[in-house]
C-alpha cells in the first residue's frame, strides 16, 4: 500500500548542436537515405563533438526539467540517471550531475538498463515517492552512442543518435488529477548477446588487442531484436493495462522508444492504436537509446500536444534484454 502518490512535475531535453543526415551517413558507409528512410524512418540526428560527453548535454536537460517545474534547486533529494554512456565507467553520471547543478550531498547513482533505462528509472522513482522516502526525484535518460559506434557497420551507424532528456517525479497531492499510475518492467537475460559492447568491462578489459577488435564498440543482431521489440512491448502494455482494468482505447498517447519507425507502427496496430496517437519523433533524432521517451515527452508536452489530464503509456525495450511500461496520467 502506498502511501502517497507520484506524478511527473516537468520535462527537458538537449541535443549536441552538430547535425548529421543521411546524405553526411553516405559519406562515410556503402548506405543511402532511402534505405535509411524507408528501413527505419530517419532522417537526422544528433552528434556530440569529440569533446562532449553524457553531462554536458543532461545538465543542460536537467536544467530545463527543473526550471519549467514548481520544484526549487533545493528541494530534489534524489539523483537517477539511465545511461550506458556516461562521462566514465565511475564515478557515475548521476554525481557528476549533483555537482553540476549545485545540488547538495543528495544521493545519486545510474542505472543501466539500455533503451528502457528511463522507464526503470521512472519505475524506481516512482517508488521512492510513494513510499515517503524521497519527494522529488530528477530523473534523466542520456546516451551518447555516437561514442561506442562501429563506424564499419552500416547495420547499427546510421541508427544512433546523442540526447538527453529529464524529467522530475514528484509527490501529488491527494487531489491530483496528475499521477503516475503504474508501472512494469522486464528483462530476458539469456537474449543479451544479442546487443552488447564486450570490450570495457571486466570480462574484457581494455587491451591493444579489444582496440584492434573494436569490442569497445556495439554489437546488435538487429532483426532478431526487431521481432522481439514488437512483441515486448505489446505484452508488457496489454498486461498493463489490464491490470488497471483499461485498453489501449483508453490511451491519450502512446510515448515507444524511437528504434525505428517500423517498431513503433507495428506496434501500435498491435495494440490498434491510430498513429495520430502516438508520439514519433524519429526523423529528426534517431535512436537516442535512454533519452528518446524523455525527449518525446519533453517535445510534446512543449507544444502542448500532450496536456494535463491525458492518459500516456510509455513503452520501450533494450539491451539486456530489457523491456517495460509506464501508465500515467499527464
Ligand atoms: O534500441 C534498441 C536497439 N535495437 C534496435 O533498435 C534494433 C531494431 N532493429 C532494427 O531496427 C532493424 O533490424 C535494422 C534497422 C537494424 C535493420 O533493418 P532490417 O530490415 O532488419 O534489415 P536487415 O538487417 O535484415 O538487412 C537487410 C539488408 C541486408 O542486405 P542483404 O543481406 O539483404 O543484401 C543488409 O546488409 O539491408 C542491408 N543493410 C543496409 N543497406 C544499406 C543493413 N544496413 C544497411 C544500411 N544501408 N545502413
Amino acid at each position: 500500500m502506498s502511501h502517497y502518490k507520484a506524478k511527473f512535475a516537468s520535462f527537458g531535453m538537449h541535443v549536441p548542436k552538430k547535425v548529421v543526415n543521411n546524405f553526411d551517413l553516405e559519406k562515410i558507409v556503402d548506405t543511402t537515405d532511402e534505405w535509411i528512410r524507408t528501413r527505419t524512418g530517419m532522417f537526422e540526428r544528433h552528434h556530440c563533438t569529440k569533446d562532449e560527453a553524457a553531462t554536458d548535454i543532461a545538465v543542460v536537460a536537467a536544467t530545463k526539467a527543473i526550471e519549467s517545474s514548481q520544484v526549487k534547486y533545493k528541494d530534489i533529494d534524489l539523483i537517477i540517471t539511465a545511461t550506458v554512456t556516461g562521462d566514465y565507467n565511475f564515478p557515475s553520471a548521476s554525481c557528476i550531475l549533483q555537482k553540476r547543478l549545485g545540488l547538495g550531498r543528495i544521493p545519486a547513482f545510474d542505472i543501466s538498463a539500455g533503451c528502457t533505462g528511463f522507464v526503470y528509472a521512472l519505475d524506481m522513482a516512482k517508488q521512492y515517492v510513494e513510499n515517503g522516502t524521497k519527494q522529488n526525484v530528477l530523473v534523466t535518460g542520456v546516451d551518447i552512442l555516437t561514442k561506442i559506434t562501429n563506424w564499419k557497420d552500416r547495420g547499427t551507424c546510421v541508427l544512433f543518435g546523442d540526447g538527453a532528456g529529464s524529467t522530475i517525479v514528484t509527490r501529488a497531492e491527494r487531489s491530483d488529477i496528475s499521477e503516475i499510475m503504474d508501472s512494469i518492467t522486464f528483462a530476458d537475460g539469456s537474449l543479451g548477446d544479442l546487443l552488447i559492447q564486450e570490450g570495457g568491462g571486466s570480462r574484457r578489459p581494455a587491451s591493444h588487442e579489444t582496440v584492434d577488435q573494436n569490442l569497445h564498440t556495439i554489437y546488435m543482431e538487429g532483426n532478431k531484436i526487431y521481432r522481439h521489440a514488437i512483441k515486448s512491448m505489446q505484452a508488457s502494455t496489454e498486461e498493463l493495462l489490464k491490470r488497471n482494468k483499461m485498453t489501449a482505447r483508453d490511451v491519450d498517447w502512446v510515448i515507444p522508444h524511437q528504434a525505428n519507425l517500423r517498431i513503433i507502427e507495428g506496434l501500435a496496430d498491435k495494440l490498434r492504436v491510430p498513429m495520430d496517437k502516438v508520439i514519433v519523433n524519429i526523423e529528426k533524432y534517431g535512436n537516442t537509446s535512454s533519452a528518446t521517451i524523455p525527449m518525446a515527452m519533453a517535445e510534446a508536452v512543449g507544444s502542448s500536444k500532450i496536456r494535463r489530464g491525458d492518459i500516456i503509456l510509455l513503452t520501450s525495450f533494450g539491451a539486456g534484454l530489457t523491456w517495460g511500461s509506464i501508465l500515467a496520467r499527464y
